[in-house]
């Protein structure tokens, strides 16, 4: 319920080769661009349609385009940024919000470090994107901040949950639905999600 694990071959298959301990660098890098591509198809799946009319080379036609206001992408600093690149390829008009979040390793809250977000967040829908839901600290924080600034509609993308996550954060938003590639067995007393991939940010960044 509010939750959609997409087990498109493509995704499982590239989120294999992200998880593995030696894929350097570059490779991850490249393949959550190529994920955050195929997750923003799936999230995008049901946006409303109206039918507008345009001429062909051969006669005038109603067809359909995506109706409202342009989308908002939410990436959460830094690994949400991997994502971004990807959805924006497929939507290039989108606008983007950055959310400066990190993780304090002792207590596992979200300590906000930069929010800049377009001002009329409240007729878009805004797409949260991050690759690691663990705590869902930073995915609470993150909408908090969004939903004080107007935006109504929000949706939540990521790479992989840990059922803690996903718990916390539909009790705080239930309205707000997850999409993601994988749901993984459980947080480790660090709040790293096993068996996971690592520390996505440092993976892709260093
Ligand atoms: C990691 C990860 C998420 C967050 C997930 O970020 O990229 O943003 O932790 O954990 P949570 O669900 O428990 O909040 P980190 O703080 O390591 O920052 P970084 O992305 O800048 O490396």
């Amino acid at each position: 319920e509010g939750v959609h694990v997409v087990d498109h071959p493509l995704v499982q298959h590239k989120l294999t080769l992200m998880r593995t301990d030696s894929r350097s660098t570059k490779g991850f890098r490249q393949l959550l661009n190529e994920i955050g591509m195929l997750l923003c198809y799936e999230v995008t799946r049901d946006l409303p349609t109206e039918l507008v009319d345009i001429e062909t080379p051969l006669q005038p036609m109603k067809a359909p385009m995506i109706a409202g206001k342009k989308l908002v992408f939410a990436p959460i600093l830094r690994a949400g940024v991997g994502f971004l690149d990807g959805m924006l390829d497929l939507v290039p008009s989108a606008r983007v919000a950055h959310i400066g979040l990190y993780r304090d390793p002792e207590t596992l809250q979200a300590v906000e470090y930069y929010f800049k977000a377009p001002s009329d967040l409240a007729d878009r829908l805004t797409i949260v994107m991050d690759p690691m839901l663990a705590t869902a600290n930073s995915a609470v924080a993150a909408i908090d901040r969004l939903k004080a600034r107007g935006a109504k509609d929000i949706r939540f993308v990521c790479l992989l949950a840990a059922p803690e996550g996903i718990k916390r954060l539909r009790d705080a938003h239930p309205e707000v639905t997850i999409w993601t590639a994988a749901v993984d067995s459980h947080l480790n007393d660090h709040g790293y999600i096993v068996p996971g991939l690592g520390d996505a940010g440092d993976r892709m960044f260093g």
